[in-house]
């Protein structure tokens, strides 16, 4: 039994918490889960700083708390949102057994993000850790229960693995880990853990400009997608080449070896992509202009040096990552030969950031 519930003899000022909270881009990728929200595989992240959420939780003590719901007003961009606020709700509700003082406040949450709705950027990861960080703040100030801040940043990670896995990677700067391996001490499969200080310092002046193919939403969601590798002939041997990986990704960015870490995240991309293709039923996730950056970013390094890498989410977007140093050069690669095939020619600008900010 949780211990976590409100004394209702005594007054509370009606209150509020707010953070930001930023999105992060899979090097080594998570794909394929069971039980409740748990990976089949370690996975590994930077963190980055533009895409982000700002999530403002206000409380005040509910006058009738006798039934077992979760009373919720949700906000997104300043308009209310009826289907964000029921997925939110199912939320909080499977998280009443830990903390059932939700069930005696009323709640306001008020949602918005840095990146326009419409620009293909998943903001699950943003948006799930952004409110998972409000409900610690919360429980720490009623109860003084998360002080620690090792504690706190742990408890939050597994809060926003709960609502979305990859979510709880964004707690931490720079780059996080999640998923139990021998190669990072102190791991789990129910929280991230931070790596920063395990790299080199390169990796922490990093950018990741997205080139947005199609705004589209997902053609299938993640939570789908997660289920496909149950049927996917090809589960296991992947499952075990992403621990493979991930170890010689860990040794590349200890050692600042830009062309190792380059051919890994591609190859992790591109395997993502062909899980997808090999499924049952079966996705191509790629457009033809995703293709056609590919191709145009490969020819761009043979030609100039330049460590310019992509990589992809479960989408058509191609992330360009690459050190802060080519920031001039590789911009003006996108604008003169890159930019032609976005929508609408947008690519969001992004970079490795410090991670979430209690504002
Ligand atoms: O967190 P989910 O369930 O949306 O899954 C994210 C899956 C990928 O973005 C494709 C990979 C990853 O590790 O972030």
């Amino acid at each position: 039994m949780s211990r976590l519930i409100l004394d209702s003899s005594q007054p509370l000022e009606p209150g509020s918490v707010l953070w930001r909270s930023p999105s992060n881009i899979a090097l080594i990728k998570y794909w394929g889960k069971h039980g409740i929200q748990l990976p089949r595989n370690p996975s590994l992240s930077f963190t980055l700083a533009a895409s982000c959420t700002d999530t403002q939780l206000s409380y005040e003590l509910r006058k009738d708390p006798s039934d077992n719901h979760i009373e919720l007003d949700f906000f997104f961009h300043e308009e209310e949102n009826e289907a964000f606020r029921q997925k939110i709700e199912a939320y909080l509700t499977s998280l009443l057994p830990d903390m059932p003082f939700l069930k005696q406040l009323k709640l306001t949450i008020r949602s918005g993000n840095s990146f326009p709705h419409s620009a293909g950027i998943a903001s699950s990861a943003s948006a799930m850790s952004a409110l998972a960080l409000c409900l610690c703040s919360l429980e720490d100030r009623f109860f003084g229960t998360l002080q620690d801040a090792e504690a706190f940043d742990q408890k939050a990670s597994i809060l926003a693995r709960l609502g979305s896995g990859s979510a709880c990677r964004s707690i931490f700067p720079h780059a996080a880990v999640w998923g139990a391996t021998q190669q990072v001490p102190g791991s789990s499969d129910e929280y991230a853990v931070p790596i920063g200080n395990q790299i080199h310092e390169m990796f922490k002046d990093f950018h990741d400009d997205i080139l947005i193919v199609s705004s589209e939403e997902k053609s299938v969601s993640s939570r789908a997608g997660h289920a496909l590798m149950e049927g996917n002939p090809y589960a296991e041997p992947r499952y075990a080449q992403a621990r493979t990986r991930l170890a010689q990704l860990l040794d590349a960015m200890r050692t600042g070896d830009l062309p190792a870490f380059g051919k890994i995240v591609e190859d992790e991309a591109l395997t993502l992509h062909a899980l997808m293709m090999c499924s049952n039923p079966s996705y191509t996730l790629m457009r033809p202009e995703s293709l056609a950056i590919i191709e145009k970013v490969r020819q761009y390094r043979a030609d100039t040096g330049h460590q310019v890498y992509f990589t992809l989410d479960a989408g058509p977007n191609v992330h360009l990552l690459y050190p802060g140093e080519l920031v001039v050069d590789v911009r003006k690669f996108i604008e003169d030969h890159l930019e032609e095939h976005c929508e609408g020619g947008h690519v969001q600008q992004d970079w490795v950031g410090e991670g979430p900010e209690e504002l």
